[in-house]
């Protein structure tokens, strides 16, 4: 069966009290639409149709910047059935059904839609999706005909509605594509929101002689978010579901609750992640590594039997071959470090190349912004950086090399060479004891 996916997506979101539209917040750093978005690919869908409204047409088209999507703008916020009927009159459907998602309702699953898709294919026109609530709720709520059929919504304060009885509706809905086209036209608004239900599509199906039906899914899948609040019940089941993936997959996470993973992160088995722990979006971690306690990692690459942390932040574009070490108060950006390379303590390391079994000592910083550029370090394999250096950026670091502690390193450093840039030490023998004895005369003085 062919499907054509219409993105229902013009909504204000007024109770998000967020300047940004509602369906670019995120959950787990992935766009609220996004969801609804990969669900339509995932179904082979035909086309991909998002119906945004004006004011935010640009920053959803940006956020999502993908040449599938079809974009139709709603002007005024009519109703569902106006959102749908925009669609349809902007874009001729190319598929035999048409698929109605939300773009606030992230969780409804391929299978979910599958299910639907069977009972289109058993020859009903429109199939909705509802669900059992265990509260009393203020969804749309199915009447139901004999057979499984569905003969009406009926939405919030309108006659006949009960907040208490039956099936609530969750607005997703699966349609034939010509009868949807001919009904939508025919919707009207005299309702008491003065808008168009996409809902009232039922009662007309039934007037016209199509049959409606509906696939019952658990509540939580469809769950939708409209407030702060929802949308971090919504990060928590996300989060929930992933750890217990993670877990099954034979990762330890000894504290679930407490790390945070972003939708695309990739942890093979056998690593371990301590307490608190943070990804950001785009972070694979090869098998055996450990992660220890208050590390935020994003946009990176680790390899296996790494040990990252505790407090360790890697950044974006940070590349870790297997066992390299980056210990605590270490912070990487956009650099590599091959293999059995350790910066175990208090650094910067940015913009670098660092080659194998090299040592980056305590409180190294890696001068790569000169106010106006950002510059590389190419630092080579087998190399000691000793601690409190200062490596200025552009600059090459050649193998086997051995910086002196306390440098400030401006200049490339040649093959196996030793490197020293800091003040020559003197020692003045005695002078210590004059000058203390002055210090404690003086001392003396202040106390009377
Ligand atoms: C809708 C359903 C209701 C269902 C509930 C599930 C109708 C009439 N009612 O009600 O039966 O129980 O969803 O959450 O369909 N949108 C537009 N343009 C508009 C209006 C809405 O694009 O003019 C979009 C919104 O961005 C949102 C979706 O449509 O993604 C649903 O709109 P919303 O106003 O939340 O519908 P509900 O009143 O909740
Ligand atoms: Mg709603």
């Amino acid at each position: 069966m062919t499907v054509s996916t219409i993105i229902l997506a013009a909504g204000k979101g007024t109770r998000m009290k967020s300047p940004s539209p509602k369906i670019l917040h995120k959950i787990a750093g992935k766009h609220l639409i996004a969801f609804g978005v990969d669900l339509a690919k995932a179904i082979k869908s035909k086309e991909l149709i998002v119906v945004v409204g004006v004011e935010h047409e640009q920053v959803t088209k940006k956020a999502l910047s993908d040449n599938e999507i079809k974009f139709c703008l709603q002007k005024n916020r009519l109703g569902t059935g106006d959102a749908v009927k925009v669609a349809l009159e902007k874009f001729k459907i190319k598929s035999k059904h048409t698929l109605v998602l939300y773009g606030d309702t992230p969780f409804v699953t391929k299978g979910t839609i599958k299910r639907m898709v069977a009972k289109a294919e058993k020859g009903f026109q429109l199939v909705f999706l509802g669900f059992q609530s265990q509260t009393k709720n203020s969804y749309g709520k199915f009447k139901l005909g004999p057979k499984n059929t569905l003969v009406d919504i009926i939405e919030k304060n309108e006659p006949g509605y009960s907040s208490a009885k039956g099936l609530s509706n969750s607005g997703i809905l699966l349609a034939q594509s010509n009868i949807v086209t001919d009904l939508i036209q025919k919707i009207k608004n005299d309702n008491s929101k003065k808008e168009y239900y996409l809902t009232d599509l039922v009662k007309m199906a039934t007037e016209y002689g199509y049959s409606s039906t509906f696939v019952e899914c658990k509540e939580d899948e469809c769950m939708g978010v409209n407030s702060q609040l929802e949308l971090s019940v919504a990060e928590r089941k996300f989060q929930d579901e992933f750890r217990k993936k993670l877990l099954a997959y034979g990762v330890s996470i000894p504290s679930p609750e407490t790390c945070f993973f972003s939708y695309d992160t990739i942890i093979k088995s056998g690593c371990v992640i301590e307490p608190n722990v943070f990804f950001g979006k785009g972070v694979k971690i090869q098998s055996s590594t450990i992660i220890r306690s208050y590390s935020y990692i994003e946009g990176t690459h680790i390899g296996r039997n790494c040990q990252i942390g505790p407090f360790a932040r890697l950044r974006p574009g940070t590349n870790l071959s297997d066992q390299v070490k980056v210990g605590n108060f270490v912070e990487v950006k956009n650099a590599s470090l091959a293999t059995e390379t350790k910066a175990n303590h208090l650094s910067y390391i940015g913009d670098a190349k660092i080659g194998t079994s090299t040592n980056i000592g305590a409180g190294t910083i890696f001068c790569n912004y000169d106010g106006k550029n950002k510059n590389r370090t190419v630092v080579g394999d087998n190399v000691f950086v000793g601690s409190n250096t200062s490596l200025i950026a552009p600059l090459k670091i050649s193998d086997g090399s051995i910086v002196a502690a306390g440098s400030a390193i401006n200049k490339d450093v040649p093959l196996e060479s030793l490197a020293i840039a800091r003040a020559v030490q003197e020692n003045k023998i005695g002078l210590g004891k004059k000058i203390m004895a002055e210090i404690r005369k003086v001392a003396g003085k202040i106390k009377k």
